[in-house]
């Protein structure tokens, strides 16, 4: 078992050097991103990702030059030839190489890189106690549904979340909390559960998908896509990140204050176990 790449389609040692200093992705960030779970050995909810990643290609004008079945097949490979069984499978996309200009090089071709590697299982305690967060300025571009390779604001906000000692930053931007600076965010409230509606100023998480879409309406709990100030998380009985990495997380404590009565709540509960047992089902783990 051993962490791989894969380069515009063909297998490397992630200690290779293989991309070019001019590559647009190194230089400018010019380029898009997505991140999948590997569970027994089995890609989880891949075909969303991809159709996210296409998505984000188009909005920056990259085009597409693999198909959705050649990523998959990659995906595959990357797996079968690593031997990872858990795990977490990164891949971007840049504009291509070409000598540094800002407006598009002509006849450019976008260059693929993926790498595999082991990815435990998520903190256990965390799971069963939940996580403190801190809330940060978002201060980022206006253009947050596409997961492009700038994440400074990310990197710089999870950066002050880690230094306060909590899991994650969440961003608050006009008075609204947004998301974390890796993850969707939710509070409960009588029993709703407030999420930040879709749009641009979000990045439409996958999880966030799933929980909405699948495990929400299985359970009968109702969500709500719509903003909320921060001062409406004091009235919050739950609140919970999701992300592919930072699967249904339980926040019990908000820059310092306690949520609800600081325990993990039974709507979070239930939408944990439900994300485990989709899991479960999909990648067939026992
Ligand atoms: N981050 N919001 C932001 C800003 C994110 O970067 C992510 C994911 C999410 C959750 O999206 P999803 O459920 O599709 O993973 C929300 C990835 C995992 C990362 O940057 O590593």
């Amino acid at each position: 078992m051993k962490s791989l790449g894969l380069i515009n389609g063909n297998l490397v040692d992630l200690d290779e050097n293989v991309i070019s200093m001019e590559d647009r992705g190194h230089q400018f960030g010019d380029g898009v991103y997505e991140v999948t779970k590997v569970y027994n050995g089995r890609c989880f909810a891949l075909k969303p990702h991809l159709e996210r990643l296409y998505r984000s290609l188009r909005a920056i004008r990259i085009p597409a030059t693999y198909t959705f079945e050649e990523l998959v097949e990659f995906h595959e490979l990357l797996i079968e030839k690593s031997g990872i069984v858990e795990g977490a499978i990164y891949l971007q996309i840049t504009r291509g190489v070409a000598p540094r200009i800002h407006s598009f090089p002509e006849q450019v071709v976008p260059c693929l890189t993926m790498s595999i590697r082991p990815a435990g299982k998520v903190n256990k305690e965390l799971w069963e106690k939940g996580v403190k967060v801190t809330l940060i300025p978002d201060e980022r571009w206006l253009r947050c549904d596409i997961k492009s390779l700038n994440l400074l604001p990310n990197i710089l906000g999870k950066q002050q979340a880690k230094e306060a000692g909590c899991y994650e930053g969440v961003m608050v931007r006009d008075r609204h909390v947004t998301e974390g600076t890796s993850s969707n965010f939710f509070v409960v409230k009588d029993d709703v559960v407030w999420t930040y509606p879709a749009s641009p100023l979000i990045l439409k998480g996958i999880t966030r998908t799933i929980v909405m879409d699948q495990l929400a309406k299985e359970l009968g709990i109702t969500i709500l896509e719509k903003a909320f100030e921060t001062s409406f998380i004091k009235d919050a009985s739950e609140a919970f990140l999701s992300g592919t990495s930072t699967e249904i997380m339980p926040v019990t404590m908000i820059n310092g204050n306690k949520v609800g009565d600081g325990e993990v709540g039974p709507i979070t509960r239930k939408l944990q176990m439900a994300y485990t047992r989709l899991i479960d089902e999909e990648c067939e783990r026992k």
